[in-house]
């Protein structure tokens, strides 16, 4: 089997942990005789220094004939102050809404491993497993009007009837296959967008009668999740209230260093960490590659269907973690603190001792 795949690397951290990435990805494929061709495009910062624009056609193309897309990060203090649609950012952006990426996967999940090392009390986060279904190319993200003057600032949260269905549609078919489910997160006492929002859901929600829906305000959402984030199953929410909750569940699989997203539309997927770009850990040798790894991981299980090597990928992340690995953002006590290429180098180990230990059969589509 044939697979490509488009690198974009981006900003900061993200040419760094792209590079552990791409050794993961070439050890698995190796193992279920796939050919992978890689293509590598800017974007973000990087292009807007080489072609003054942070998203080109060229990359989009790269990106429209990938079967997979891989992203590090955008962003900098460096193109900070450069307006919206030049701004980095509005890179990810674009290619979110040109892919028609509307669905964002942030799986929050401890670790078990990692129990004693999070900000969170161990008895509150164990065995949480949740995932925020984020909204990725409507409401206030994207609508218009909007802008800035000397006077004021202005922004429109607005979401269509097809947009609500379709990530509601996803939610509870998701629900279906997990803890039956489904919390959907709004701020329908404030916000018309939002009774909008709330109605659609409930609407949809007739086709899948046998998935449990509560509905909950975005600012009790927030505090539920670190008083008792166990009583969720598939959080799904907007774009703006998904990018806020989703920081907050990233605490809980101990620092937003480990947390992996998928992006997904009805045609193209990208996979990236929830992180940011860091550009003070840049060319340090010192970011977690875990996000960026087990973003790999999620590319194998949803593009390419291959679940046996996500979860290898998985259990090989867990068994570094319980070797008291850390990197810095995760280290503390008793650990032993490591770079980056040395933890992505125990992972891979590991990855290479499962497949060693395992029968692995030649892998077909
Ligand atoms: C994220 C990021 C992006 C967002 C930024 C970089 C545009 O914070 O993926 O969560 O706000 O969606
Ligand atoms: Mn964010």
């Amino acid at each position: 089997m044939n697979i490509k795949i488009t690198l974009l690397p981006g900003d900061g951290i993200g040419p760094e942990i792209m590079d552990e990435a791409v050794r993961l990805i070439n050890l698995v494929v190796d193992r279920y005789n796939i050919t992978v061709h890689y293509t590598t495009q800017p974007v973000g910062g990087k292009s807007i220094d080489k072609f003054g624009e942070p998203l080109t056609d060229e990359t989009l193309d790269a990106c429209y004939s990938a079967d997979a897309i891989l992203l590090g990060a955008v962003g900098g203090e460096k193109w900070e102050d450069l307006e919206h649609h030049r701004k980095p950012e509005s890179g990810l952006l674009k290619l979110r809404k040109s892919l028609g990426l509307y669905a964002n996967i942030r799986p929050a999940k401890i670790y078990p491993s990692f129990l004693g090392d999070s900000s969170l009390k161990a008895e509150v986060l164990k065995d949480t497993d949740f995932v925020v279904l984020r909204e990725l190319t409507g409401g206030i993200y994207f609508g218009e009007p909007r802008g800035y003057d000397s006077d004021k600032g202005w922004n429109t949260m607005v979401y269509l009837k097809e947009e609500v269905d379709r990530i509601a549609k996803m939610a509870f078919s998701m629900a279906r296959e997990r803890g039956g489910n489904v919390i959907s997160v709004d701020k329908a006492n404030v916000l018309e967008c939002s009774q909008f929002w709330r109605s659609r859901v409930k609407e949809v929600h007739q086709q899948f009668s046998e998935i449990d829906l509560k509905h909950m305000y975005v600012d009790n959402a927030a505090m539920q999740i670190v008083r008792d984030p166990r009583q969720f199953d598939v959080l799904v929410t907007s774009n703006l209230f998904g990018d806020i909750l989703s920081d907050i569940a990233g605490m809980i699989t101990g620092s937003l260093g480990m947390l992996p997203s998928a992006s997904l539309g009805d045609r193209y997927a990208l996979y990236e960490p929830v992180h940011g770009s860091a550009p003070d850990l840049a060319g340090k040798n010192m970011a977690n590659p875990i996000a960026m790894m087990a973003s790999v991981a999620m590319m194998f299980r949803h593009s390419f269907q291959m679940t046996q090597a996500a979860d290898i990928i998985e259990e090989a992340i867990e068994r570094s973690l319980e070797q008291g690995y850390r990197t810095n953002d995760i280290h503390s006590g008793e650990t032993t603190l490591v770079s980056l290429s040395e933890m992505s180098g125990y992972i891979l180990g590991k990855v290479e001792e499962i497949f060693n230990n395992q029968a692995i059969g030649v892998f077909t589509l």
